[in-house]
Formats: structure tokens, sequence, C-alpha cells
């Protein structure tokens, strides 16, 4: 008799329990993105060109081998979830991933090569376009929901952070090389409305996903990437490269406003370290950085050497450089730059903000 009462408590406080887990999940983030947010996802795509697996991949973080991070330390999406307090979400194709990560985590599924077109980057041969992530990212809604009911997941992905940084591989590695159709078939309006189009598209479905709060990166001045340096025999930026990232963050920033004012409680935001950026390469002393033009990783005089590779010779002093490769920020240059947003962004920590405690533990539960 007792026992059977017992056993009805025992029952009866874990439905109980799994209510309350089911409405108090996590605040994860979801991270759409480019080699400038990846954490691993290409390492996955045996095919793919745009790789970051061999040193010296990685040599300022953990165990300092390399992770799969296109820099050698963290990305500017890691430093910014830090700021607020929100885990790092772990690569989509990692194949430890499963529905009890996804809730305490997110998942990143940022694609070296990738763009916000799908043709972007076919010069990598394997890379995930947004649209391609944003396919994955309703896999793992499907996921959730049968792990935690329609209710629950609704609930989960509606709280969580979203980010969508994009955009530069759209010209780097596509508008802007002759071998990419798009370069002779549009100007740089007609271009630069096709993106907007696009992503607009993307945006929307994002929130038809439940994408409630959504952060947009904008882009540097990427004429200056030493890359692009390279181009000219006196090494100076690309100017028509640097107008075509204001021109992108002009019309990204417009978009933002249209959608958070369209969509019901959207709050899409746009921020860019243009300005920041184009500073420090200016005077790169000023700013604690001794080098703003070459890779700090560099194959001898070999340039440009598009990835950094074990016969790379390494900078002496990493922290100083603004470039670790011929394309990729340093660490110490995404620090700049995620200072720099979450100041446009006035970013507090989750916690603090929503009445959420930060980490509240997400028990098993003993649906499959
Ligand atoms: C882009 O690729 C996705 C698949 O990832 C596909 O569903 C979509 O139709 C494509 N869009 C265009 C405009 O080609
Ligand atoms: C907007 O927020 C309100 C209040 O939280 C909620 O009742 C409503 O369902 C939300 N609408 C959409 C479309 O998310």
């Amino acid at each position: 008799m007792k026992f059977t009462t017992l056993a009805a408590m025992m029952v009866a406080v874990a439905v109980f329990g799994l209510l309350i887990d089911g409405h108090d999940c996590k605040i994860v983030q979801f991270i759409f993105g480019d080699s400038l947010s990846d954490v691993g996802n290409n390492k996955y795509l045996s095919k793919s060109l745009a790789q970051a697996s061999l040193p010296w991949y990685g040599i300022d973080m953990g165990n300092g081998l390399p992770n799969g991070r296109f820099s050698n330390g963290r990305t500017v999406a890691d430093i910014i979830g830090d700021t607020m307090g929100l885990p790092r979400p772990p690569a989509f194709l990692d194949p430890s991933l499963n529905e009890d990560m996804i809730l305490e985590n997110g998942v990143n599924y940022a694609s070296g090569g990738g763009g916000i077109l799908n043709e972007t980057g076919g010069y990598f041969i394997q890379r995930l376009s947004l649209y391609k992530q944003i396919e994955l990212f309703q896999g793992t809604q499907t996921l959730i929901r049968s792990k935690i009911g329609e209710q629950a997941a609704e609930k989960f992905f509606q709280d969580a952070r979203y980010v969508v940084a994009l955009g530069s591989n759209d010209f780097i590695n596509n508008y802007l090389m002759p071998v990419y159709s798009d370069s002779w078939s549009y100007n740089d309006q007609t271009f630069m409305e096709y993106l907007m189009d696009t992503l607009e598209k993307q945006l929307k479905l994002l929130h038809s996903l439940g994408a409630r709060q959504l952060m947009v990166f904008g882009l540097g001045p990427m004429g200056c990437i030493p890359l692009q340096r390279v181009l000219s025999s006196s090494s100076a930026c690309q100017d028509r490269t640097n107008k075509l990232a204001l021109s992108f963050n002009k019309a990204g920033s417009k978009l933002m406003e249209d959608l958070s004012s369209q969509l019901p409680n959207a709050s899409y935001r746009f921020g860019d370290a243009y300005d920041v950026v184009n500073n420090v390469i200016s005077d790169p002393n000023k700013y604690g950085f001794s080098n703003a033009d070459s890779p700090c990783c560099s194959f001898g005089r070999i340039r440009p050497a598009l990835t950094c590779v074990p016969a790379s010779v390494l900078c002496k002093d990493r922290s100083k450089y603004v470039f670790w490769d011929e394309y990729h920020p340093s660490d110490s240059a995404n620090e700049l730059i995620a200072t720099e947003l979450i100041k446009k962004f006035g970013f507090s920590r989750v916690g603090e903000t929503d009445g959420h405690s930060p980490a509240p533990a997400i028990a098993p539960s003993p649906e499959g």
C-alpha cells in the first residue's frame, strides 16, 4: 500500500519534472555562417577544399590542435556568446551531436566557403550554403520536437538566439571572380539587390521556423584582407571591394529594420565592425597591433598561400597581427570585432535580462 503511494508520487514527480523541463529549456544559440564562424563542419566535408584541419590552425585555443576554426583562436561568435553567458554550440556535423547536446548547447551550422547564395564558393566543391544550413536546422527541429514535444520545442526555438554571419564569400568567392557566372550576369547594384532579396527570404524562413532574436553580422573592410592586397602591385586595399562591403552593410542594416517592424515579435539586428577594423588597418600601432597587412601564418615568400599549413612560418607575436591567414582575422582581431559588436548590439548576459537562470540542467528524459 505504502509502496504504491510512493510509486504514484514518484511518477507524479517524474511527470511534473518533465513538464518543467519541457517548458524551461536552456537558452542556446543557433549559428549560421561561413569560415568566420565555422567550428568544425568542414572537417567532416571530406571533399571540401576550404579546410582548417592542419596545424597551425587552433594553436592558441585549448590544446593547440586544429579544431576546425579558421583562426589561431576564437571566432567572433565564440567571444560574443561567451560574453552573453551562452554555451558554445557544437558543429552540426560533429558525429557525437545528439538531442541532449542540442538542448544544452544549440548547434553551429557554419561552413567555410559558404555564402548567402547557393552558387557561392562552388570552387571549394563542398560547403554548406545558407539555404542548406537552414534545411539542416529544420531537420534539427524535427529531432527536438520528437524529443520534447511540439509545445516545448516551439518555446525552445523561440527563446533561442540566432546568428547569421555570411556575405564575404558572395563577393570574394563569387561576384568578384570571373570564373563565376554571377560576376558577368550582374552589376554592383543588381547583385546587391539579388543578395538582399535572397537574404530577406532566408530570414523570413527562419522567422517562420521560430527565430525571434536574431543578429546578422555585417562585413568588414574585406578589400584589405591579405588575399585582396596581393592583387595590386602596391599591396594597397582593393577600394572597389571595400565599397561593396560598405554597400552590403548599408542595405543589410535597412533590411533588418524593415524585418523587425514587419515580422511579429522579431528583434532582428544588424551589426558591423567595419569602421573599427578600418581604423586598426590605417593605424595598427594605436590599437596595439604591429601588422595589419600580411598574414601571421605564411608560406615563406609564396603569396598568397591559400591556407596555413604545417610548413608555414608563424609570426613572432600572434597577438599583434590583424590577420591570421590570407583571409581570416586573428584571435586578437576577432576580440576587437566582437567588442565593437557587443557595444553596438548593447548585449548583456542572457540570464540577467530574461529572468532565466543561466544554466538550468535538463534532466535526461525517459522518452526516446
Ligand atoms: C538553394 O539550395 C536549396 C538546397 O539546399 C534548394 O532547396 C533551393 O531551391 C536552392 N535555391 C535556389 C534559388 O537555387
Ligand atoms: C508574440 O508574442 C506574444 C507574447 O509573448 C505571443 O502571445 C504571440 O504568440 C507571439 N507571436 C508570434 C507570431 O510569435
